[in-house]
């Protein structure tokens, strides 16, 4: 499965949710996330993220493994999203911040 780790927070460019074939994305305020149970691992939303935020669970880079746990508890409580819709306004100077999980609002 993918996941959507941290440096998503607060950019939410949603360039993901386009490509998905089979709509798996979940909206938050300043986070999406994959349902593991949904995603196909057909690798497609990866290169789409200008933030660089989605990973195969399986190439995790260092300190993101929290974000397992993460996609799967709020997939089963935040909206479907399955339209591009503008990135947060302050998504420029977010990303690339390091510990933003602390700005992450459920
Ligand atoms: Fe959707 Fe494919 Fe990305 Fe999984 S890997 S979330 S199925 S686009
Ligand atoms: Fe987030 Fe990247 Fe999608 S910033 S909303 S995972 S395009």
């Amino acid at each position: 499965t993918f996941v959507v780790t941290e440096n998503c927070i607060k950019c939410k460019y949603t360039d993901c949710v386009e490509v998905c074939p089979v709509d798996c994305f979940y909206e938050g305020p300043n986070f999406l996330v994959i349902h593991p149970d949904e995603c196909i691992d057909c690798a497609l939303c990866e290169p789409e993220c200008p933030a660089e935020a989605i990973f195969s669970e399986d190439e995790l880079p260092e300190g993101q493994e929290p974000f397992i746990e993460i996609n799967a508890e709020l997939a089963e409580v935040w909206p479907n999203i399955t339209e591009k819709k503008d990135p947060l306004p302050d998504a420029e100077e977010w990303d690339g911040k390091p510990d933003k999980l602390e700005q992450l609002e459920r």
